[in-house]
């Protein structure tokens, strides 16, 4: 057996790695040299790669026959996605396990390009009748709040996500479904609904790590305006993606509460991680000696 795994640096990827890095039936697809030096030490293969370039899509689906599918939201996803799937079903791949996104519920929901990617790659692996297809649909991802801990260690919690209550997703938990979806004789399969055990607003979140941190955490509301736009543009964020993301956080600011997803349970046959648990493990610890 060999099992493809895309993105084994990204935010989720990078806990699958973790749990495979001991395996030599893994083949990690990786693009950049500073990627390749980071999975330095697993037991298999590092193939060096891009998923848009059609010859090394080919090259990496050969003798695959389980495949982890992710990607970042790009103006290049879709493309990417539904190629490298075609091409390893192509290549008798049997089970392909992958990353998508909770859908949003509700009155006032606007088709978003986000959300929307996900659903036109799902189609498309429907299409080309993958034999074992699981589709994880995990909320938003806790792990999203790192970039920002010095500030929410200094008192603030500021995000555009808005007013509605989620069920916020360790992305430890999602790829620990992920591997047990690749590893098991037989999946669970289909539509794999994730989210943390309790769905929480962003002032609850922030009163969460401010218990974790012993120290006072305040939401600010960021409007999703003119300057927000700017400030992504000039983190290099294209225009497309830009108004993806719009769409996107408006949806959160529109869904109010969201539901909860059981993968963990379903799946581990345990409960989610909660707030709790991951501002203890990496949240206090990455604001240390602050
Ligand atoms: N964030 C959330 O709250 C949330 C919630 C639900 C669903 N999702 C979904 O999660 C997905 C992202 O997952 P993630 O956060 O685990 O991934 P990620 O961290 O965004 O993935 C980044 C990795 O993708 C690799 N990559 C980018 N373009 C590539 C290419 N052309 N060829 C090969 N590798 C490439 C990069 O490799 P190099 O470093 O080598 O360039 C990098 O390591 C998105 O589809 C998003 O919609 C996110």
């Amino acid at each position: 057996m060999t099992i493809l795994i895309t993105t084994p640096n990204g935010g989720v990827g990078r806990h699958l790695t973790e749990a495979l890095r001991e395996r030599g039936d893994v083949r990690y697809l990786v693009r950049s040299d500073a990627g390749a030096k980071a999975l330095d030490g697993v037991r298999g293969e590092v193939f060096r790669g891009d998923v848009t370039d059609a010859a090394d899509v080919r090259r990496a689906v050969v003798g695959v026959d389980r495949l982890y599918l992710a990607h970042p939201f790009a103006d290049d996803q879709v493309a990417a996605e539904t190629n490298l799937a075609t091409a390893a079903v192509e290549a008798g791949v049997r089970r392909i396990v992958k990353l998508g996104a909770r859908a949003f519920t509700g009155d006032g929901i606007v088709p978003d390009a986000v959300t929307g990617a996900h659903d036109l790659i799902a189609e498309r692996l429907h299409s080309v009748s993958v034999p074992e297809l699981t589709v994880l649909r995990p909320d938003r991802f806790l792990q999203n709040f790192l970039p920002a801990a010095a500030s929410i260690g200094g008192g603030t919690l500021a995000d555009p996500a808005g007013p509605g209550a989620r069920g916020y997703v360790d992305v430890r938990d999602i790829a620990e479904v992920a591997v047990a979806e690749l590893l098991a004789e037989r999946p669970v399969g289909g539509d794999i609904e994730i989210s943390g055990p309790q769905a929480l607003t962003l002032p609850a979140l922030a009163g969460r790590f401010a218990a974790a941190l012993g120290r006072p955490v305040r939401y600010v509301d960021v409007p999703l305006d003119a300057a927000w736009r700017d400030a992504l543009l000039a983190q290099g964020v294209t225009p497309g993606v830009a108004d993806g993301l719009y769409g996107l956080y408006a949806n959160y600011r529109s869904e109010g509460v969201a539901g909860l997803g059981d993968g963990v349970q379903r799946v581990l046959g345990r409960p989610p991680r909660s707030v709790d648990d991951f501002a203890a493990d990496l949240l206090v610890p990455a604001l240390s000696g602050t």
